[in-house]
């Protein structure tokens, strides 16, 4: 693929500029979408596609809606799409997430379909799609879609670049075909979808739902070995694609696990041999986050000796804050820490301490590294990258990972501890046998994880996607001549 043209579409984009009181600043969204993607743009360049939302996003652009970035030392392009407060409500708020998002999801949240949303949705799928044909140099760019956000936009982009390589990337679960069937316009979705030269999932799970949904609801022929879909003319191949993270190297001068552990028990005031659980999520009622407050409510029942030893650290950042379902979960999540500390928490001893303020990615590192337990608890989850951002920070092969069985990171990280979130006694069972796992243990599993969160990098995630391009491209021009 060297020399062709790299287009990336998103809704959320890499890098939001905001205006403070002090300026404009550059915030970094929390996503695990962009933390994966942005990685490898910077190293291939290209033009990064995504919804504008920042507050002093549009001062920051040139006469094109370009930026570029990363600020500090720019290597790809940012291009900008505005949206008005009614596509903005229709398609993102509502179709895609209160639509799709707990459809694919199954967290027993019931998705909600208007017609009035879907209008936006297709509407706001054809201008990015317009969007990119626009930024195309040549009648063949790749094209890569990110998520459920734009199931449209991949057969938009092929009915005007027809000869357009588009590698779309779902990044949450697919579920089965009774499930995804009652979605009033799944047919269009799924045609829509099939526009893409290759479709890719999490996992083969992920992966056989939907050639299982393709082969319920629509007229094509699936070869389940070579993994393609025709439909129409059009060939598809649909491969399960696990994401990961770039592989941190050494940080100069970062203080070693004994100084952030002294960093942050100090700055919680407590005390140096004070044991510590973490959960790093965005506060969304996909990822458990009730479920794991209440197993650390039921260890403390029947393992009391830890009431005053143990603290659990939640950082949950607020997402699609304007929805109910999210406003309920924040309400019930305050609720349940509250509880939680009115029952255990003594002179300046707190049990859970929840914070919801920004957090940087260094600062999120800081917390992984003074850990005993990280906790990722979702009810469903594509991958899960927290889970891998742990593992990665860990370079004293120290600390006890709790790792939902719903996530896609638990079909690859077979040495942590394996839960049903749903399961409260499990749960509590895991974190008490985390906290008093032994160094050895504890090292025996760091060190296997980290040796495959390491080779199997986010760079091995596009490049195996990439490769394949290439190898179809390759074919298409040998056909052609
Ligand atoms: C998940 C989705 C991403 C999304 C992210 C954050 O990871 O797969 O597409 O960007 O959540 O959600 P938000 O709605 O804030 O972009």
């Amino acid at each position: 693929l060297a020399g062709d043209q790299i287009l990336v579409v998103s809704n959320r984009e890499p890098y939001i500029h905001v205006a403070t009181p002090n300026g404009v600043k550059v915030q970094r969204p929390a996503s695990g979408l962009v933390t994966a993607v942005e990685a490898v743009m910077r190293a291939c360049s290209g033009t990064w596609i995504a919804h504008g939302a920042g507050s002093a996003d549009r001062e920051t652009v040139d006469a094109n809606d370009h930026v570029p970035v990363p600020p500090d030392n720019p290597s790809y392009t940012l291009r900008r799409v505005w949206l008005s407060k009614e596509e903005e409500q229709g398609y993102y708020y509502g179709f895609a997430n209160e639509g799709l998002w707990p459809l694919c999801h199954i967290a027993h949240v019931r998705p909600v379909f208007r017609s009035t949303d879907w209008a936006e949705y297709v509407r706001v799928n054809q201008r990015f799609a317009d969007a990119v044909i626009a930024e195309a140099r040549s009648d063949n760019p790749v094209v890569l879609v990110q998520d459920y956000h734009f199931a449209l936009l991949p057969r938009m982009v092929r009915a005007v670049l027809p000869k357009a390589t588009i590698i779309t990337f779902w990044h949450i679960p697919w579920p089965n075909p009774e499930s995804f069937g009652i979605c009033p316009w799944r047919e269009e979705i799924l045609d829509g979808m099939l526009g893409s030269t290759i479709l890719g999932f999490h996992t083969p799970f992920h992966r056989k739902n939907f050639l299982d949904t393709v082969d319920r609801y629509l007229e094509t022929r699936i070869e389940d070995e070579a993994s393609t879909v025709s439909y129409g003319n059009q060939l598809t191949q649909v491969k399960p694609y696990p994401i990961s993270i770039a592989w941190p190297d050494e940080i100069p001068g970062e203080p070693d696990i004994a100084a952030c552990r002294a960093e942050i028990r100090q700055s919680l005031s407590l005390p140096a041999d004070q044991l510590l659980g973490i959960g790093v999520d965005r506060l969304d009622y996909t990822k458990g986050i009730v479920e794991r407050f209440e197993a650390v409510e039921r260890m403390f029942e029947l393992y009391p000796e830890m009431i005053g030893k143990f603290t659990f650290v939640q950082i949950a950042a607020p997402t699609r804050s304007s929805l109910d379902e999210y406003q309920n979960l924040e309400t019930r999540v305050r609720g349940l820490a509250q509880r939680i500390n009115d029952r255990y928490a003594s002179g300046t001893y707190l049990p859970i301490v929840l914070k919801t303020e920004h957090h940087e990615q260094r600062q999120l590192r800081t917390y992984f590294r003074a850990s005993d337990v990280c906790s990722v608890t979702s009810l469903h989850d594509g991958m899960n990258l927290v889970a891998k951002e742990f593992i990665a920070a860990r370079d004293d092969e120290g600390g006890a990972l709790i790792l939902s069985q719903f996530t896609g990171a638990a079909r690859e990280l077979h040495e942590a501890l394996i839960v049903n979130p749903y399961h409260i006694e499990e749960g509590a069972e895991a974190l008490y046998q985390a906290l008093r796992m032994p160094r050895d243990e504890q090292r025996e599993r760091m060190r296997s994880m980290r040796r495959r969160v390491r080779d199997f990098n986010v760079y091995r995630w596009a490049g195996r996607m990439l490769q394949d391009a290439a190898r179809l491209r390759q074919r298409e021009r040998v056909k052609s001549r």
